[in-house]
């Protein structure tokens, strides 16, 4: 499949089967997640892979999660994350949702479905995992195989806006 199709056929799935994520699989959407860029290299990004059924019954008391036998945990790290000088943005959450999005786009590659999934008590989430202060946890992204249809690859004239209001030229 080549990059645009992928993209197309990514949706969000929220009904999984039981069937649990090959390890290989796995090992290569976490791959994905290494290779992605972060602001000046600071990798200021943990993941936590939670597949057990107490894992995933710890960040159910936080999250639906969809049933998804697979969440991996994305927590940025805001001791280590860039910050742009003219004004402190911290660019954690954005280098905690680029790892997101590369594993996502993995995931749908190899016929996986998944949900990103940012509605959660993300002090429960902490208090779970026994999170350090300077680790925030930006977003879950929940991972298996559908156990609904996948949304129409060719859905996004209706779903999104138009490429026209998206993108201006040279000015907004
Ligand atoms: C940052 C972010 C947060 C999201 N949080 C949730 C969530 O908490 N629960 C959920 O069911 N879907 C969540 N989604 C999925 C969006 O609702 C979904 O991507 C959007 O409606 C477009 O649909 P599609 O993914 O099927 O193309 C989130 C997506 C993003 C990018």
């Amino acid at each position: 499949m080549d990059f645009i199709t992928i993209a197309k056929k990514r949706c969000s799935i929220r009904s999984y089967t039981e069937q649990k994520v090959e390890p290989e699989k796995l090992e290569k959407i976490l791959e994905a997640a290494h290779v992605a860029p972060t602001a000046a290299n600071r990798q200021p990004v943990r993941l936590i892979a939670v597949q057990s059924k107490e894992g995933l019954a710890k960040i159910s008391k936080a999250a639906d999660i969809y049933g998804a036998p697979l969440a991996i945990l994305v927590c940025a790290d805001h001791s280590r994350a860039w910050v742009r000088p003219f004004d402190k943005k911290q660019t954690g959450d954005i280098d905690a949702s680029i790892l997101t999005d590369h594993m996502m786009l993995q995931a749908t590659e190899l016929g996986l479905g998944s949900v990103w999934v940012c509605y959660f008590k993300p002090d429960v989430l902490s208090c779970e995992f026994n999170l350090p202060a300077n680790m925030e946890p930006v977003n879950i992204l929940a991972i298996g195989y559908a156990a609904e249809d996948y949304a129409d690859p060719e859905r996004h004239s209706e779903t999104r806006i138009p490429l026209n209001e998206l993108v201006s030229y040279e000015s907004l």
